[in-house]
């Protein structure tokens, strides 16, 4: 049994809702997690409370939201294991880290340099940044493909991470395939070759720890949105000595020192780069968000999917004309999972390890009509091409549908969604 206790779902009140009459059953969390009272809370006290600019006011109560503000990028830094707050900056969501960094990068990292590597497995967000930098500066964006069991070919990498390589951009998990991406390895490889590394941690921030320092990640990337936190914050992580030499991304209040009619010198960091009123109570609300998730237990939370995960997909492949994305190709894992059964098939049969992000298909079905037939059960799901559209292109399919898991994800909601799934499919094949 997962060792989530339900003390923990309770503290989502949008759990409690039902949708066309039903329990709502939510499966999206890969799209946007639901929030716990307490960030809810952080957010509307802020506001109740504390609402004031930050930085600028010499009164008590801005002076109050700039320590609650600053306090939240302290918090931050602490749980990805920074150096010090000065090298978190607050963005909008991962999205707008991706583009600062890829608009900002110096000059010098792409000195005798020729390529970018991104890989096939890419969020739309941390590709088309890349393809944009790749034609401006006349670079290469090469792509590192899957291997043959789905995870991300660790070979093909090696071969195309040599000394022309400018940056890496790598998920740490795939929002499709769940694949779990092995950072500190791959941050290794690539520092080899004095190639910079970028890590998408929107889908691993609340499931996996990550430790900036330790694994020497250049930068990462997350939304707060897809940590229990609100929507229109993000964080950007980057080394401090990169930080330095970029150039801010965008221009205005609170990032300059000083200005004259013609110059300005800018701030120090973050607040470099956190030009204009930021989102001051999304901001807070985000550092209640990492308490939260610090209250469970990062461990915790990866055991409690590991649990659903394994559950979840040998209940799909009984589905007739049922496929996983990514799993179905070849490979030792993949024909033991074909079976129906997750355990190893030999000693030498490396385990399986997805996060809590599956994706699937049903021969001769369309994903929405059967996320529509979900959704009259109060099941949410989603559908569609997930942002990923060159990695479905690759495995030769245009859509899916894909089921993402959270602290609040229980085994009957599962049971729940197994059932209206298989009532569902026998409907669509009438
Ligand atoms: C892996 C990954 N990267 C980036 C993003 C973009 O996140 P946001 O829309 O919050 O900027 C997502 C969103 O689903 C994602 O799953």
């Amino acid at each position: 049994m997962p060792k989530i206790s339900l003390k923990i779902r309770e503290q989502f009140p949008i759990l409690k809702k039902k949708m066309h009459g039903k329990p709502l059953v939510y499966l999206d969390n890969g799209a946007t997690t639901q929030k716990p009272q307490r960030v809810i809370n952080a957010e509307k006290e802020f506001y109740e409370t504390t609402n004031a600019n930050i930085h600028r006011g010499v009164y008590e109560l801005s002076e109050k939201a700039t320590a609650q503000y600053e306090s939240a990028h302290e918090k931050v830094a602490s749980f990805i294991g920074a150096e010090s707050f000065k090298e978190i900056v607050f963005t909008k969501n991962t999205t707008e880290a991706i583009n600062l960094v890829a608009s900002s990068l110096p000059n010098e990292i792409f000195r005798d340099k020729k390529k970018i590597l991104v890989t096939i497995m890419e969020h739309h967000s941390n590709l088309l940044p890349w393809q944009r930098l790749a034609r401006e500066r006349g670079l290469v964006l090469e792509f590192v493909e899957l291997a043959q069991d789905g995870n991300l070919d660790l070979v093909d990498l090696k071969n195309k991470l040599n000394n022309q390589v400018a940056i890496l951009a790598v998920t740490h998990v795939s929002n499709v395939l769940g694949t779990v991406n092995p950072i500190d390895r791959i941050v290794k490889m690539a520092h080899k070759v004095n190639a910079l590394v970028l890590v998408d941690s929107a889908q691993s921030i609340a499931r996996l720890p990550i430790n900036v320092k330790k694994n020497k990640v250049d930068f990462l990337v997350f939304s707060g949105h897809k940590m229990y936190g609100p929507l229109g914050i993000g964080v950007l992580y980057g080394r401090r000595e990169l930080l330095e030499k970029m150039e801010p991304f965008m221009l205005g209040g609170d990032m300059v020192t000083t200005v004259t009619r013609k110059s300005a010198t800018w701030n120090n960091l973050p607040w470099k780069f956190e030009a204009g009123t930021p989102n001051i109570a999304g901001g807070v609300a985000l550092g209640m968000a990492v308490d939260f998730i610090k209250s469970v237990g990062i461990p915790s939370i990866w055991q409690h999917e590991q649990e659903l995960v394994e559950y979840v997909i040998s209940k799909l492949l009984e589905i007739e004309g049922l496929v996983i994305v990514g799993l179905e190709n070849v490979g030792e894992h993949l024909s033991v999972l074909s079976r129906g059964r997750t355990q190893r098939s030999s000693p030498t049969t490396k385990p399986l390890i997805r996060a809590g992000v599956i994706s699937f298909t049903v021969d001769g079905i369309h994903s929405h009509d059967l996320v529509t037939l979900l959704d009259a059960e109060g099941i949410a799901v989603r559908a569609g091409h997930h942002c990923v559209q060159p990695l479905l292109t690759t495995l030769g399919i245009k859509e899916c549908t894909r089921i993402s898991f959270s602290v609040t994800t229980t085994l009957e909601e599962l049971d729940r969604f197994i059932t209206v799934l298989g009532e569902s499919v026998k409907i669509l094949k009438r």
